[in-house]
Formats: C-alpha cells, structure tokens, sequence
C-alpha cells in the first residue's frame, strides 16, 4: 500500500543528541536527514561561497543569516527522494524567521520532537564530543569512546566545542526556542533526553510508529 511519508522535525539545545537520534532514525524509518549543521560544516571544509560565509559564524557559537540557510533548507527540500522519503529536519528552524519561510511554504511536520536534557550535561557533552570524518560518526570521550585505536587517531574536535562557544550557543538556543515553540505546539512531543541513547530513541520509534500507521490507515480510508 502507498502511504504518505512521514516529516519530521528534531529539535534541541546544543549536544541535546539531535545528530545522535537522526542516525537512529534514519536507519530505521528511511527518512532523508537534513541537518542544517552538517551541510554547513560539508560547506565550509569544501571552501564553498556559502561556506566561506558561514564560517565566522560556526565558529563563534552564532547563527548563520537566516536567508542563506533558508536557501540551502527549501532546495533540499525540494528534491525528489524528499517527496518519495520523506524527510527528517535537524537544526532547522532555529529562529522564529526561519520558521515563518516554512510556515509561508506551507511545509508542516507531523511532528515536532525536542529533545530536553539539562544544561551542565550539554556542556559536558560537547566538551567531550569527536566526530569521525571519515564516516561522519558521532563519538563522546567518556560516553562513547570510539571502537579502535585507528578511529580514535583521525577523530576531530569542532572549532565551536568550547565550554565559552557552547555557553553562547545555548543562551542563543534558549532566545530563540520559545518563539518556534509557539508554531509547533499542536504537534510538540518532548522527550527526557537525558537518558541512554537507545532508550531515547525507544521512545521516538513508538512515536514516529504509531504516526507512521496512523498515515497508512487515512490512505487507507481514502
Ligand atoms: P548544529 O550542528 O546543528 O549544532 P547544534 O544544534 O549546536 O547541535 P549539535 O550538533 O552540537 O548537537 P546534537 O544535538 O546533534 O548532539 P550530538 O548527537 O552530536 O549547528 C552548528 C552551527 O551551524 C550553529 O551554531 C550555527 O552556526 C549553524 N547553523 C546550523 N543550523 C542553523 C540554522 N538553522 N540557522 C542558522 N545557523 C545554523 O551529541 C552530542 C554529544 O553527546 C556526542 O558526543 C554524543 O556522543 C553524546 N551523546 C548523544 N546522545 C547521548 C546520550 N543519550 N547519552 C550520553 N551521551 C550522548
């Protein structure tokens, strides 16, 4: 049976394990990963216009303009495994601007995932985050250390893992949450991310399943 795909949104303050559930998710639902962070980062390590842009801005903790991400957002949107998928969008919006242009487009989740975890454990988090550029995986020092000696000598920090940067990126994230609360608040569903990865994700499946057989059964009727 045909049945619509699902649109997700995933939001939360820095190092809530947004990056961390999208994999999850993505292996499990199939759904096209968006992460506004990790297309930025794709663009500023291949010295694009757009990366040389947003640069400054990364690596201070601040938020790149909001036309420039909006542009990258709706032509990624716009593409065929999008339709055929469904999509999965990580970081974005992130100002109540940003969530305004969807709202214009008519571009609405079926639901709106925040991740909530308290703010002395996202410090710790980021502080302890590496990422593997090679497979483009998420790694913590204490929480999840990599598999072999191999990955743990090409691991990378972020420029904007600071415990200063990640002060100012969670102050920027707390100016902002309310006011894209406010679009969502229908379809909100907050999830204790201060839990092992897998039992949060646990919760998640449940909700994206029954969203999921909620769809198939509408297609179904009509
Ligand atoms: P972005 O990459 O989106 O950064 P962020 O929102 O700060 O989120 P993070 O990537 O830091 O964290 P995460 O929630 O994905 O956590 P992760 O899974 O890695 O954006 C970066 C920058 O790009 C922004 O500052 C801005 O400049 C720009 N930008 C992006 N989108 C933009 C937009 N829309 N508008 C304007 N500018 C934009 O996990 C973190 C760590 O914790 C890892 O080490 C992980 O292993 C560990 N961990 C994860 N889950 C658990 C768990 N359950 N228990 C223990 N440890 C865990």
């Amino acid at each position: 049976s045909v049945s619509e795909p699902l649109k997700v949104m995933i939001s939360g303050a820095p190092a809530s394990g947004k990056g961390t559930q999208c994999d999850l998710i993505v292996k499990k639902f199939g759904l096209v990963h968006i992460s506004t962070g990790d297309i930025l980062r794709a663009e500023v390590a291949a010295g694009t216009e757009i990366g040389n842009k947003a640069k400054t801005f990364m690596n201070e903790g601040q938020l790149v303009p909001d036309e420039i991400v909006t542009a990258m957002v709706t032509a990624r949107l716009s593409l065929e495994d999008v339709k055929q998928n469904g999509w999965l969008l990580d970081g974005y919006p992130r100002s109540y601007a940003q969530a305004q242009s969807l709202e214009e487009k008519k571009i609405r989740p079926d639901v709106y995932i925040v991740l909530d975890v308290p703010d002395e454990i996202l410090i710790d988090r980021c502080v302890g985050r590496r990422l593997d550029p090679t497979t483009g995986k998420i790694y913590h020092i204490k929480n999840l250390p990599p598999e072999t000696e191999e990955i743990k000598a090409r691991l990378i920090t972020r420029p904007d893992d600071t415990e200063e940067k990640v002060k100012s990126r969670l102050e920027i994230y707390k100016r902002n949450a309310y006011s894209i609360s406010e679009t969502y608040s229908s379809i909100t569903k907050k999830i204790d991310g201060n839990r092992a990865k897998n039992d949060v994700f646990t919760e998640i499946d449940s909700i994206l399943s029954q969203l999921q057989n909620k769809k198939r059964k509408v297609i179904a009727l009509a």
